[in-house]
C-alpha cells in the first residue's frame, strides 16, 4: 500500500502558495456555506449559542439555585452546546494554558516533529496533522497535539511538550479543576434526567475511567479560507467536551438548519454535549453537529478537552428511566470503541457512495 505523508499545514502555509492544495478544498456542495468568518461572527441576528452563567449553581438559596441548573439544563437540551461564564476556573490559570500550548506551536516544525505521533501503528498521542482517512482524500487546514491528561496515572508524560518549562505544571492544574467541573455538570444533567445526580458521573466510568484528552488544534493562516475547513463538520463522540480558544472566532454550530457562528465571549469555556451523553439520555441532551473556519489573518488556535469514557469496559444505550412506551430507545448499545467504528463506516460509505456520482 502507498502511504503519503501530508504535510504539516504549517509548513504549507508559510511557504507562500496562494492557492490550497485540491486535497484541502472542501466538495462544491460544501462551499455555498462558508463564509468569512469575521464578517459571520459579526451577524447579530439569528439565534445566538447561549452564555450559561455558572455563580450561582451551587447557591445555598434553593430558588437561585434551580434557576441556574434550570438554564444549564435547557442549554443542553435545545442546543447542547454553550458558552459557560463564572465555571470557577480562573483567568489567570486559563491564560498559562493558552501560553504554554501556543509557546510549543511557536517552536520551529522541526522541534515540534520530536514529537510526532505515529499514527499507523495507532499511536495516536503526540504532534499530527490528519491523515485522509476515507475515498474522498479530503483533508483538514490544521495540525494538532493530542495528548491525555486526567487521571494523572494514565498519563504518559514522556509524550508531553518540554518547552515551555511550566506545560506538565499549568496543564495539569488545568486538567484537575476541567474534572471538577465536569463532575458538577454531570450532577447538574443527572438531575434534569430525574436521576440521581452522582448517575451520569458513574455511567461515563467515574474518576477512574472517564478519559480526559486535550486536543489543541493549530489552524494557521490559510490563502483561500473560503474553500477550506480547520475541522470538518462532526459531532463529538464525548460525553461532554470543554473548549478554550485564543479569541478568533471559527466555531460554527448547525442550528435550524443553518450555521450558526459563535461569538468570541471573554473568559468563557465553550462546553459541548457529546454523543456519549446524547445517547444515554436517549437524545434528550443533544450532539450538535459544528466544525471550524479558517481565515487568512490570524493563526486559530483552540484547546479541546473531550471527557470520555473507557473504549470498551462500558456499553452505551440510553438509561432505562429515559426510555418509555412513547419514548422507544433511539440508540442501539455499543460500547464507546464501537460507536466510534460505525461513525466511521458510515462516514467512508458515504465517500465511498459520492465518488461513485
Ligand atoms: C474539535 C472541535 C472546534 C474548535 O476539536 O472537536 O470541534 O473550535 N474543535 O477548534
Ligand atoms: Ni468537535
Amino acid at each position: 500500500m502507498v502511504t503519503s505523508v501530508a504535510p504539516r499545514v504549517e509548513s504549507l502555509s508559510s511557504s507562500g502558495i496562494q492557492s490550497i492544495p485540491k486535497e484541502y478544498v472542501r466538495p462544491e456542495e460544501e462551499l455555498t456555506s462558508i463564509g468569512n468568518v469575521f464578517e459571520e461572527e459579526k451577524k447579530r441576528d439569528g439565534p445566538q449559542v447561549p452564555t450559561i452563567d455558572l455563580k450561582e449553581i451551587d447557591s445555598e438559596d434553593q430558588v437561585v439555585r434551580e434557576k441556574c441548573r434550570e438554564q444549564l439544563k435547557q442549554a443542553a437540551i435545545d442546543w447542547g452546546v454553550m458558552h459557560l461564564v463564572n465555571h470557577g476556573i480562573s483567568d489567570e490559570l486559563m491564560d498559562k494554558v493558552r501560553e504554554a500550548g501556543q509557546a510549543f506551536f511557536n517552536l520551529p516544525v522541526e522541534e515540534k516533529e520530536k514529537h510526532a505521533n505515529d499514527q499507523a501503528s495507532g499511536n495516536v498521542q503526540g504532534y499530527g496533522s490528519k491523515l485522509a482517512n476515507n475515498a474522498s482524500g479530503q483533508l483538514e487546514w490544521e495540525d494538532y497535539f493530542f495528548h491525555l491528561i486526567y487521571p494523572e496515572d494514565k498519563r504518559d508524560l514522556s509524550i508531553w511538550p518540554k518547552t515551555p518549562k511550566d506545560y506538565i505544571e499549568v496543564t495539569s492544574e488545568y486538567a484537575r479543576q476541567l474534572r471538577s467541573l465536569a463532575t458538577k455538570i454531570l450532577s447538574v444533567l443527572s438531575l434534569g434526567l430525574g436521576l440521581e445526580e452522582g448517575r451520569l458521573e458513574k455511567e461515563v466510568g467515574g474518576l477512574e475511567e472517564l478519559l480526559l484528552q486535550m486536543k489543541i488544534n493549530y489552524y494557521p493562516k490559510c490563502p483561500q479560507p473560503e474553500l477550506a475547513l480547520g475541522v470538518e463538520a462532526h459531532t463529538d463522540v464525548s460525553a461532554l467536551t470543554f473548549i478554550l480558544h485564543n479569541m478568533v472566532p471559527g466555531l460554527q454550530l448547525f442550528y435550524e438548519g443553518k450555521w450558526v457562528t459563535a461569538k468570541c465571549v471573554p473568559n468563557s469555556i465553550i462546553m459541548h454535549i457529546g454523543d456519549t451523553i446524547e445517547i444515554l439520555s436517549n437524545g434528550k441532551y443533544k450532539s450538535i453537529l459544528h466544525r471550524g473556519l479558517v481565515n487568512k489573518e490570524k493563526v486559530r488556535i483552540s484547546w479541546a478537552v473531550f471527557c470520555e469514557p473507557p473504549k470498551e469496559k462500558i456499553i452505551l444505550k440510553p438509561l432505562p428511566e429515559t426510555v418509555s412506551e412513547t419514548e422507544p430507545p433511539l440508540f442501539p448499545p455499543r460500547t464507546f470503541q464501537q460507536h466510534i467504528q460505525h461513525k466511521l463506516f458510515r462516514k467512508t460509505q458515504d465517500a465511498l457512495l459520492n465518488k461513485q456520482s
